[in-house]
């Protein structure tokens, strides 16, 4: 297993550019199940979970290739199974997105249940509520959601959980509905940019959807999808993360392809921070100096704040001048970063859904573990921070969601080594 070892304390300065998104390209590369032939996607980062989704969706029978260095080919020409095993859907819960296609294009699917996560309960009852109500019969059986459906029929579906709209559940449905007989209406679909962007892709592909990014996503169903070539959006999380890294060391970092509308409250939270942020031209600069001032965040589905930058702001607001609030909207238990994070000599106290962050002047290096993707990713920011060497055990979890971390974190001055694990 590798390591991150950091020699902290540095001030990071200098521009990166966006990797493509991992959460728009994941559902993507599901969708390219929906036609038969090769669909081309570019601007895919290379990760671990891309990887993952690939062999899912190998294992169906399709072949995934790399043609460039970002640009991931699918030919679903010779997909003839509709079992997504355990083995496969274990390794990452995302891959519940082929429930969707496969039962669109083979009128069955079965996909494992993907089981727990590092975070909290993680339920799919609302991706197995998105295909019944299409008309599919679904049982549970062995672990697998076992999904058949003679015909698929378009309606008026609420995609609302407890804690708002589910982003997959809204992608799986949209790539069911694509294909099924008559008209879905999606009411409380998701709106983040990365559904947007699936919309953007299934339209290249042929089908009849409108809404993508609002609350109501329609979608007419066709007959046939054809395959595309598309182009991922950038990663807005990834880009953030990079920001924090400038405004936790003081510096001055700018993100090529930071997009300042969907990181419009994130910009504003960081400004309330009193860090300098400009937003403009291709990306967005920020320029911080510490402490930075406390804060109140609740995180919650677009346009919130962003779920997955709380541990990466948790990590910011240890080192502000006062008390800092956050309540997690989405995931009440999304705090494995806190413990680690007093290992470093952070004073964050949680009582789920909410950390209270009491501002300490400096951190000091130590050995912190990266529980999960963007846990890990905060450990990294307070390691850049935090005065002599931090090592981050596990970072198999980072290397999920960022590509080369280090090789970016280096470009902008920071001192972060890949090692093995002793
Ligand atoms: N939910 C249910 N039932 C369901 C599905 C979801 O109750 O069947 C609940 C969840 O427990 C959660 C809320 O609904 O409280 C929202 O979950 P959603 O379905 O939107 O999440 P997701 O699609 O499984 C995506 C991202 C996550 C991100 C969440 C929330 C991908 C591949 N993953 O997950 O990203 O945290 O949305 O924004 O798009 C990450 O990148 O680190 C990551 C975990």
């Amino acid at each position: 297993m590798d390591k991150f070892v950091i020699r902290g304390g540095r001030r990071l300065s200098g521009v990166v550019a966006a990797q493509g998104s991992k959460n728009a390209c994941l559902p993507m590369m599901a969708a390219a199940l929906l036609a038969e032939g090769v669909t081309t996607l570019r601007n895919v980062p290379r990760l671990a979970d891309i990887e993952t989704m690939a062999d899912v969706l190998r294992s169906l029978g399709a072949t995934a290739e790399w043609e460039g260095p970002h640009e991931l080919a699918i030919d679903t020409t010779s997909v003839e199974r509709y079992v997504a095993p355990y083995d496969v859907v274990r390794r990452m819960r995302a891959s519940i997105a082929v429930l969707g296609p496969l039962l669109a294009r083979f009128r069955r699917a079965e996909v494992s249940l993907p089981g727990g996560c590092a975070f909290g309960p993680r339920p799919v009852d609302l991706h197995i509520k998105a295909v019944k109500e299409l008309g599919a019969k679904v049982d549970l059986r062995g672990g697998y959601i076992v999904a058949q459906a003679p015909a698929l029929k378009g309606k008026r579906v609420n995609m609302t959980g407890p804690a708002g709209p589910s982003r997959g559940a809204t992608a799986n449905l949209m790539m069911a509905a694509a294909l099924a007989e008559g008209v879905t209406v999606i009411e409380n679909a998701a709106r983040e940019p990365e559904v947007a962007d699936l919309v953007n892709m299934l339209r290249a592909m042929g089908a009849q959807v409108d809404g993508g990014g609002s609350s109501e996503i329609t979608v007419a169903g066709v007959e046939h999808l054809k395959p595309c070539e598309y182009e991922v959006m950038n990663d807005q999380i990834e880009a953030a993360t990079y920001l924090i890294a400038g405004a936790i060391t003081g510096g001055d970092v700018a993100v090529e392809g930071a997009d300042a509308g969907y990181l419009s409250l994130f910009d504003e939270r960081l400004a309330a921070a009193g860090v300098t942020v400009e937003a403009g031209g291709d990306g967005i600069r920020v320029r911080g100096s510490l402490p930075v001032a406390p804060l109140e965040i609740r995180t919650a589905p677009f346009p919130g704040f962003p779920t997955d930058l709380q541990p990466q702001m948790t990590a910011l607001l240890s080192l502000a001048s006062g008390r800092s609030v956050i309540v997690e909207g989405i995931y009440p238990d999304r705090f494995n970063h806190a413990p680690e994070l007093g290992r470093l000599g952070a004073h964050v106290e949680v009582t789920p859904p909410t950390a209270v962050v009491n501002g300490v002047h400096r951190l000091y290096g130590a050995y912190v573990m990266a529980s999960d993707l963007r846990a890990g990713a905060a450990l990294v920011l307070a390691g850049l921070a935090a005065e002599g060497e931090t090592n981050v055990r596990r970072i198999y979890h980072i290397d999920r969601g960022y590509e080369r971390m280090e090789d970016k974190l280096m470009s902008l001055g920071a001192s972060v080594e890949r090692a093995q694990e002793e």
